[in-house]
Formats: structure tokens, sequence, C-alpha cells
């Protein structure tokens, strides 16, 4: 049995993705599976035609990796893979249309406005910002509909900085995603499917320690503070345990995901987003909630790798 890590790609996250990659192959080696890792390039569909690992583990993020594209073609050629399916990725990758899923079914998520590019030439910018800051506030939070790692993400908490912050966030897609900002503990929750169904793994609570959780805080060692499992009374844990398990269940998704959510002053627990295929770096959040379980990455992967084989 021998499984194919797919790693790199094209993506903005290519180097995340990297890392990731490695991570995960080391860990799947420990536990004695044989594993190769390949990048996600022009070479692939040929050579996974002609090599057909047993099975495929997706470390990509971004893009193709996680909009369903590379999921299409590993279904195409009948691969099994860990990881949710092309249709649930295409949906649950972009922001706005999971949100609304995950709002439709009560779930709480910030307050949101969906806007084109588009809408800022046609309309003007400035009446346009003027609406979006009457309706949502500031802080308020900026993040291209679809993408990773808070690339192009901003807090914006001064209206003469939403121009700026907007070209930054264009700069990653056409689309914004606009949200009101809510001020309380950033938690991140891993879900592992098993066979008695969804499992929440420990929240880790995130403190970024120049208050925003950008690239440079997510990737650089020392910059973030971490709480494994995180501060919560028992009955927050339980309920942002609970919303992380639906936001999986309600959106389709499959052998591993993470959402990420907010615990307000109240203690109510606010849908931030959910990741299809989530940093598994050396300072990503999947790793630490994985220790603070008392399991190990490979044992995970190599229950995940055997699901999607049997
Ligand atoms: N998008 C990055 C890899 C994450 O969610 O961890
Ligand atoms: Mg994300």
């Amino acid at each position: 049995r021998w499984v194919t890590v797919l790693a790199g790609g094209l993506s903005h996250e290519r180097d995340v993705s990297l890392r990731s990659g490695r991570r995960v192959s080391a860990a799947l080696r420990s536990t004695g599976v044989t594993v190769e890792e390949w990048d996600a390039d022009a070479a692939l569909l040929p050579r996974l035609r002609e090599h057909r690992p047993d099975a495929v583990v997706v470390a990509l993020h971004g893009g193709e990796g996680e909009n369903g594209s590379i999921q299409t073609i590993l279904e195409l050629l009948d691969i099994p893979y860990v990881g949710t399916d092309a249709d649930a990725c295409r949906r649950a990758w972009d922001k706005p249309t999971a949100k609304a899923e995950l709002a439709r079914a009560g779930l709480l998520t910030p307050d949101w406005v969906v806007l084109p590019h588009s809408t800022f030439r046609e309309l003007g910018a400035q009446p346009v910002l003027d609406a979006m800051v009457e309706r949502l506030g500031l802080p308020m939070m900026l993040k291209p509909d679809q993408g990773g790692s808070a690339l192009g993400a901003q807090v914006v908490r001064d209206a003469a900085d939403l121009p700026t912050a907007m070209v930054g966030c264009l700069a990653y897609s056409d689309t914004v995603l606009a949200e009101r900002y809510v001020e309380g503990t950033e938690v991140a929750v891993t879900v592992i499917d098993t066979p008695d169904g969804p499992l929440a793994l420990p929240a880790v609570e995130i403190t970024a320690h120049n208050g925003v959780y950008d690239y440079t805080a997510r990737y650089t060692a020392g910059l973030t503070e971490f709480h494994a499992p995180a501060r919560l009374p028992e009955e927050t844990a339980a309920k942002v345990a609970d919303l992380a398990v639906s936001a999986h269940r309600l959106l389709g998704l499959r052998d591993i995901s993470r959402t990420d959510a907010v615990v307000d002053r109240d203690g109510d627990v606010h849908f931030l987003e959910v990741n299809l295929s989530p940093g598994l770096t050396e300072t990503s959040l999947v790793p630490m909630a994985v220790e603070a379980a008392g399991r190990s990455l490979g044992e995970i992967y190599a229950g995940l790798v055997d699901r999607a084989i049997t």
C-alpha cells in the first residue's frame, strides 16, 4: 500500500502547502505507510494515471486544492483520497456560500455583505463604502470571498482606511466578503470523521501578539500565543465543539476540517469559516489540537487513508 501526498500547487499558499505536505508525509511514514510527495503541476494527471497510488492525501491549500478541482480529477480517475469531495468543496470553499448555508440552518455568523469588484466601478466607490460602514459598523473585517492563510484579509478600524484595505483585498479575489467584526476569543476547532461520527478535537485559542492573526503571525514561530485546549468555561467549550461539528455535517465535509470561530463577551459562538485542507505546518492549528487530544497526526491520517481506501 502506498500513498501520494499532494502539496505545492500554484496558489498563494504554495509555501504553506509544501510545509504541510512534508509534515503529514513524515507523520504517515512514522506509522509505516509508504509515501511519495508530489507537486500538483502539469505532470500530475499523467503521473496519477500511470502510477495510480492506493490513495491521495490532499495537502494543497487554496485554489485548486480546496475549490474542488483536484478532487474532481481524483474522482475522474477513480483514485481514493482523503478529504472533502469535489461538490462539497466547491460550496464550502466559497466563504459567503458557507456562511449563508450555516446561517440558514440557524448557526450564528457575523452579519456580512458580499461585493464584487464591479460594484465599486458601477456605483462609485465612496457611496458603496459608506453603505457598508452603515450596515456593518467599525471595526469591519474584509476578506477575499475565497482564500486562506488570511492573505488579503484585513481588520478595518477607521473608515479612512477602507479604500486601501479594499484594494488589498481585491488583489486576491474579484469579490470581497465584508463582515461585522466580533470582538472576543478566536478559536479553531478540528473535526475528524470517526466510525461513530464527526469528533471535535480540543479547541485551540489564538492570541496574536499584535492583535491580528495575519500571514506573518500564522507562520512565524513566537508571534502568536496558543492555548490548547482553549481557556473557555466547559459550557462554552461544548458550544464551540458543537458549532464545528454542525458546520462539518451541514456543509457535507469529509474526513477532516477545521472551523474558525469567535466567542464573544457573552459566550456566544460565531462561525467565521471552514478550512477544507487545514494547515499542518509546525505553527498550524490542527497539529496543536491533535497533540492536545493526546493523539498523533500519523495515526489520524493513517486512519483517514484506511477510510478512503475501504
Ligand atoms: N489555509 C491555511 C493553510 C489554514 O487554514 O491552515
Ligand atoms: Mg481559512
